[in-house]
């Protein structure tokens, strides 16, 4: 039997929902129930009735589908797919901040920890983080890990002070703006779409910038037939799929997220069949944590 048909015979047994980010490797896209951007598959894990939830992604996107939904055993298939920016922030450096900054509003980028979430206000995804940033009524907010989203968002709302710790994320930060420009003399007739996470300099380049989803509703909407991608690669699959007479481009090299690559097709039947590796919260900091991605549903995008 082949893997894939495994794996369906499998997940009907064990009565399992797979999520995969727009950023796996199409094989895994391609056996997904779910393939979005981290706010769907969010409210995907939040809303899914399964027994278990397949998270092809990487580990904080599990922890966030096990504090929203903690009666169900979350599965990560490649145990060691991290993400460095979220890395990048502790929550005693969140502290540290809150410290120095006693009116500030604790604003972190759901690619963080959940130790970093626990002392944070509200979370925020890429697709929502301006419209958040909006529904705060304090005048000062400190916005971990990404300065380059937090930078992105600060644009958006001048009258408020942004505390903005350095982290980033290393696949989206590999493009300049010197790829930009090159990329835009060899395809002229382009739209260029990026994603916040890239560098101020360079988003201040693009026609576009926006969360995956976005970037995919961009195109597909679109009556242009050419794309330049300012994003992880992984996206290409889908808009290829979505847009077969459209034309997209990666900017220079393709960029890759060396942790989005680690699952494949064999470690989602590992998964499967042996029910590994099950994502554990501590309660009392999934309690605390829980409260700002509440908090950021709850607010009317
Ligand atoms: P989105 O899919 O929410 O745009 O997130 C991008 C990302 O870098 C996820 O790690
Ligand atoms: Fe983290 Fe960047 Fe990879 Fe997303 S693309 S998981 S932000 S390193």
């Amino acid at each position: 039997m082949e893997v894939t048909e495994k794996i369906k015979k499998l997940q009907k047994e064990r009565n399992a929902l797979i999520l995969a980010h727009f950023y796996q490797p199409g094989e895994v896209q391609d056996i997904a129930d779910v393939v979005g951007d981290s706010l769907e598959l969010a409210k995907a894990a939040r809303d899914a009735e399964n027994d278990v939830i397949v998270f092809c992604g990487v580990r904080f996107m599990a922890e966030t589908a096990k504090i929203l939904n903690p009666d169900k055993t979350v599965l990560l298939p490649a145990i060691d797919a991290g993400c460095p920016m979220a890395d990048m922030i502790t929550a005693e450096e969140v502290m540290r901040l809150k410290e120095e900054n006693p009116n500030a509003a604790v604003l972190c980028y759901v690619n963080s920890d959940i130790e970093v979430k626990a002392v944070s206000d509200i979370c925020a995804t890429s697709s929502n983080a301006v419209k958040i940033a909006q529904s705060l009524k304090e005048e000062e907010i400190i916005f971990v890990p990404d300065q380059c989203l937090g930078s992105y968002v600060a644009q958006f709302l001048p009258e408020k002070k942004f505390i903005l710790p350095k982290g980033f994320c290393p696949t989206h930060m590999k493009i300049t703006s010197a790829d930009i420009k090159a990329a835009r003399a060899a395809k002229p007739n382009a739209r260029l779409l990026v994603h916040p996470e890239c560098a101020p300099e360079v988003v201040k380049l693009a026609d576009f910038a926006g969360s995956t989803a976005q970037i995919i509703k961009e195109a597909v909407n679109s009556s242009h037939k050419e794309f330049l991608i300012g994003t992880e690669e992984g996206i290409l699959h889908r808009l290829v799929k979505l847009c077969p007479d459209k034309k997209f481009y990666n900017i220079g090299r393709s960029q890759t997220c060396p942790n989005m690559k680690k699952t494949n097709i064999d470690l989602v039947l590992n998964a499967l069949e042996k029910m590994e590796h099950e994502i554990k919260v501590k309660e009392d900091l999934a309690k605390k944590a829980v409260k700002s991605l509440e908090r950021m549903f709850s607010v009317p995008l």
